[in-house]
């Protein structure tokens, strides 16, 4: 069975085949960061009119690449939410409208059980299989929520099967994504700030840290996250030491004339920028690392997927791949192109949900903050 899917829940016009919801056939995405990036963040109006210019030509990419036509769709699965309400607007008509006129079923799917798929899907590229019950940790711009996944039926485990989602604990503030975009703000390093600051701790060598960060300390559900305390104390240790301005005025200036590569921007970093940078992804990845372990280990489960954009992190890879095998219990992540937003994940949360009868007609309507759990 081939699913198309297709998603434009935020900055990200995608579409893809999957067949029987784990072969990947095509997955074609146009980002559209370099609208967003000199508004230094997703500018919701500008994001639905790129959809729109997308829309077509990236589903016919999908379709050529997975050498198809229109008519050989088995069916069309589309996210509903949660995400920007005008962006999944695009997806959601242009699926409708396809399903409509190809008398083909069309299937809503939650963006995040689609960032879910997206680990399912590596590990079966990989030969792997992750075992169920698991705790999933979904964390990018948008979210940080941990998961516990069971299937419905212990005996079906397969990619057809009907899971069951537990929200266990979820950022109060930031996410994690955010948290990085906006201390790469603060910085004068661009936007993603993700990638950039991933890129430039790998390379502060060990400089001592110019200010320490501890565990965020949390009340209540202790499997909850808070990004926005320590993002508050990496600008107040800016505002507190001048020294960081000129440096940061400068790599400023050079956003402003489109330098935004690492490359480029690392010349501009003094070595105590690094080390700020360094301590920042230490406190973000021993949080993600400790809470998602921590309820892994309190459920007993199998595996602990992990996914979204800031899935992508090297340290924060390294450090599960760590506490997977100190702790026994098997850690999964999708490549990196399956991290970030794309419609593989769609069309593989899509496969199933049509599976287990969730289907849509045309009153279908976009839930900006449709929820999993
Ligand atoms: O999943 P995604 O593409 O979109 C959302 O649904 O939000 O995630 C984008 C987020 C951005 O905040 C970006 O800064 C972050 O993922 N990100 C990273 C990395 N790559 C992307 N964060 C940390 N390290 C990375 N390598
Ligand atoms: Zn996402």
């Amino acid at each position: 069975m081939r699913i198309l899917g297709i998603e434009s829940s935020c900055d990200e016009t995608a579409a893809a085949v999957v067949a029987d919801g784990r072969e990947i056939l095509s997955s074609v995405v146009a980002s559209q960061i370099d609208i967003h990036q000199k508004y230094g963040g997703v500018v919701p109006e500008l994001a639905s009119r790129e959809h729109l210019r997308q829309i077509v030509p990236v589903v016919r990419e999908a379709l050529a690449q997975a050498g198809m036509k229109l008519t050989d769709v088995d069916a069309i699965g589309v996210t509903q939410g949660p995400g920007l309400v005008g962006a999944l607007l695009v997806g959601i008509t242009y699926g409708k409208t396809l399903a409509q006129a190809l008398g083909k079923p069309l299937v809503p799917v939650n963006h995040l059980e689609g960032h879910v798929h997206a680990v399912f899907l590596e590990a079966h590229r990989a030969g792997r299989t992750a075992k169920l019950p698991a705790v999933c940790l979904i964390v990018s711009g948008g979210h940080t929520v941990l998961y516990e996944v069971t299937p419905a039926d212990p005996n079906m485990q397969d990619a057809g099967a009907r899971l069951l989602y537990r929200k266990i604990g979820q950022t109060r503030d930031d996410a994690a994504g955010e948290a990085y975009d906006k201390v790469a703000k603060l910085l004068g390093l661009g936007y993603p700030g993700g990638p950039i600051l991933d890129r430039l701790a790998a390379v502060s060598n060990g400089a001592p840290a110019p200010v320490k960060f501890g565990p965020t300390k949390m009340k209540g559900n202790l499997l909850d996250f808070s990004f926005s305390g320590l993002k508050t104390a990496v600008l107040y240790h800016v505002r507190e030491h001048p020294e960081y301005a000129a440096e940061i005025a400068t790599r400023e200036a050079a956003l402003q004339r489109g330098e935004r590569k690492f490359e480029q921007l690392l010349p501009l970093c003094s070595p105590k920028t690094l080390a700020l940078v360094q301590e920042f992804q230490n406190a973000v990845v021993r949080d993600l690392v400790e809470r998602t372990m921590r309820a892994a280990e309190d459920l007993s489960v199998e595996s602990v997927l992990v996914s979204g954009g800031v899935a992508a992190n090297s340290q924060l890879r390294a450090t599960f791949e760590e506490r997977s095998k100190s702790s026994g219990i098997e850690v999964f992540f999708p490549s990196r192109a399956l991290s970030t937003d794309n419609a593989a994940m769609i069309a593989a949360a899509a496969y199933s949900r049509f599976r287990n009868g969730i289907l849509a007609d045309v009153t279908l309507n976009a839930d900006p903050s449709l929820t999993l759990a």
